[in-house]
């Protein structure tokens, strides 16, 4: 694991950003993974700018999302859907049909995501997955106690990671209880990934992901077992972790 430490999350971003516009000129048809959350609007807000500066064209690159709640449609305001809409996919060129995210409403949980599954295979697997670190360690919606052979799947969230995201809901509504993300397994098999913290509330999740013995109980642990992962932090988000990854 490559672990990087900007001074600020603006640095953060800007560099993110770097390396995706880098990725995607040198692979113009390449498939992403991408997250939802705060950490990654900053990027978003940039790769916008970039393509609108004919930087970049999405017309070829393949997107495939880590989750969305079981519940919400993808016009729901709260939907990973509408999230990925109006930071990325309704400024950049590339067609609907490119970007995959789970069917929140789908009659059978289950059956969409294995079909989901067999989507990210049909198209070649993930050539980058850029990811998000809940603070309880999660990836994408794996919660603690989530194997690290698991695919992509119908998941239970915790009452703190439905706290945390409360803030993407009006007053008086609650996130739903159950999403559909893509499986541990499914994002280790990503040729490379970028994990992305800021701020201090993920201090601890940073420390106990780079210092400690892989465990379930801090999903984002299984990053160590990663092909070609690349951790970038702020000062904030670095301030528990000292010295180098846990070697086994
Ligand atoms: C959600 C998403 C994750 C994301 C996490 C952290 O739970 N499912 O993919 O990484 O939130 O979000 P934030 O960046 O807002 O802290």
């Amino acid at each position: 694991m490559d672990v990087i430490v900007k001074a600020s999350a603006e640095a953060v971003a800007d560099f993110v950003h770097e390396q995706l516009l880098e990725h995607i000129k040198l692979s113009p048809a390449s498939v992403l993974g991408l997250p939802t959350g705060g950490t990654p609007e900053p990027i978003y807000a940039r790769l916008v700018e970039s393509y609108r500066s004919g930087l970049v064209s999405w017309k070829d690159i393949t997107t495939f999302n880590l989750d969305e709640y079981i519940g919400l449609g993808a016009d729901h305001p709260g939907s990973y859907a509408t999230y990925m809409r109006e930071r990325l996919f309704d400024h950049v060129d590339g067609p609907a049909e490119h970007h995959h995210i789970p069917n929140g409403l789908a009659g059978d949980p289950a059956g969409e995501a294995a079909e989901y599954e067999g989507k990210i295979a049909a198209a070649g697997g993930i050539d980058l997955m850029l990811l998000g670190l809940g603070q309880n360690g999660h990836i994408g919606f794996n919660e603690p106690g989530s194997s690290f052979q698991s695919r992509t799947r119908a998941v239970d969230l915790t009452p703190s990671t439905i706290a945390a995201n409360q803030r993407f809901f009006g007053a008086g509504e609650l996130p739903p209880r159950k999403a559909i993300s893509m499986g541990i397994g499914t994002i280790l098999e990503a040729r490379r990934i970028i994990v992305v913290a800021t701020g201090e509330v993920k201090a601890v999740a940073v420390r106990r992901m780079l210092g400690e013995q892989k465990t379930p109980d801090l999903p984002a642990s299984a990053l160590q077992d990663g092909r070609n992962v690349m951790v970038v932090l702020d000062a904030l988000a670095a301030s528990e972790y000292r010295g180098a990854p846990f070697v086994p």
